[in-house]
């Protein structure tokens, strides 16, 4: 799958850009603070998922507008998604169009156009929180599946009111029904995110180990706090669910005590080992990147299997960051996809063929090579 062309107008510095893509490798060149991640952003946003950057939309829109448009043209037999947000009395209207139907959410988007995005922020994966862990598996399982992102936002509501009656020290008989709850919705992520994590892994392992030639090993583990984990395949999901009811309801005094939810997948851990260490506390600036990599290409490489369907790559601003072995490893794995990449200097994709290099002054971009 490749994006053919884009229309964006404006979104944050970009007043109005008109583009067409190589369906290859698109190379977006430009000094600091000129515009790069915001297109990168922008044609991220039609894949339906949320910013990479982690940014509200209405931060999005240009200071001086009260919209933004984008419009993209994929060579797909559903191609065509115009993507709006605007500003109505403080609140945000978003009006999303595929092939000339209207949605209510963007979400609707997911999975139709998939795209992986690696930035420099994402080296936080392994030394960050388990939230980005647990989102790393997450977002993979939404690209796969768009119902588990309901399962997941639905989850999330039902722990936030659990938390409101711990606080407020409801009757306990309430905050069994939200237990319940929590058990089944819960269950049901854990074992999805089990699941990935078998299929990843192998995938994490071969990238990993290629980029250390051989030198270095990689493992991923996902901890469970909710029931235990040797028990799936053996005991059935109605079983699992049980088992963690009543690990919230044996440890309730606790809960009380801290006055949250301390059992379920938003509590659980994806563990990354390096040479048999805990990433987290023992791995070298070299083995992170290299992991985040593993990560990221695993990822795409899955989604492309699952869906049939090759993801959009987008790297924003990552060759700078590593040394010309890695460089070059990362555009070998990806020589079948379509890539959108920035950078400061386009020195490295010289000798590439099957390129189109863009430059990005204040917001204008201009496409300076076919
Ligand atoms: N909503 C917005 N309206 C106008 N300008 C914005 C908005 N959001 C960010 N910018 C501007 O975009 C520029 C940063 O663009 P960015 O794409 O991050 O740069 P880079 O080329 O380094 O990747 C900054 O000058 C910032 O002020
Ligand atoms: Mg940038």
């Amino acid at each position: 799958m490749y994006l053919k062309n884009i229309k964006v107008k404006g979104f944050r510095n970009i007043n109005n850009a008109n583009l067409s893509f190589n369906k290859n490798v698109n190379v977006i060149v430009g000094e600091n603070a000129q515009g790069k991640t915001n297109l990168l952003e922008s044609i991220f946003l039609l894949s339906g998922s949320r910013s990479f950057r982690g940014s509200k939309e209405k931060e999005m829109i240009k200071e001086t507008e009260k919209s933004f448009y984008i419009e993209g043209n994929f060579d797909e037999p559903e191609k065509q998604v115009k993507y709006a947000s605007l500003l109505e009395n403080g609140k945000l209207i978003k009006k999303v169009i595929k092939n000339d139907k209207a949605y209510k959410s963007s979400r609707t988007l997911v999975g139709h156009f998939p795209m992986t995005a690696f930035s420099p922020d994402d080296l936080l994966l392994i030394k960050g929180s388990p939230s980005l862990r647990r989102d790393f598996l997450d977002s993979i399982l939404c690209s796969l599946f768009p119902s588990y992102l309901s399962n997941i936002n639905h989850y999330e509501k039902i722990v936030m009111h659990k938390n409101k009656l711990l606080k407020e020290e409801a009757d306990e008989k309430i905050v069994e029904v939200y237990s319940m709850q929590m058990a089944k919705y819960g269950t049901s992520i854990t074992l999805s995110r089990l699941e990935l994590i078998e299929k990843i892994k192998p995938y994490i392992k071969k990238f990993f180990n290629e980029m250390a030639n051989g030198r270095d090993s990689i493992d991923i583990f996902y901890e469970c706090s909710s029931f235990d984990i040797k028990e799936v395949g053996i005991k059935s999901t109605n079983e699992l669910c049980e088992d963690y009811l009543n690990k919230m309801l044996e440890n309730k005094d606790k809960e009380n005590f801290s006055k949250q939810c301390l059992y379920g997948p938003h509590r659980d851990e994806l563990k990354i080992f390096i040479n048999g260490k805990e990433a987290k506390s023992f791995a070298s600036q070299g083995q992170i990147r290299s992991a985040v990599i593993s990560l990221i290409l695993a990822k795409t490489e899955l989604i492309k299997n699952i869906l049939n369907k090759a993801p959009i790559v987008i790297l924003d601003d990552v060759m700078s960051e590593l040394d010309s072995t890695r460089q070059k490893f990362i555009l070998d794995k990806i020589k079948d996809f379509q890539v959108f990449i920035s950078c400061c200097q386009k020195d490295i994709f010289e000798n590439r063929k099957n390129k189109s290099v863009f430059e990005v002054k204040n917001g204008e971009i201009l496409k300076i090579e076919e």
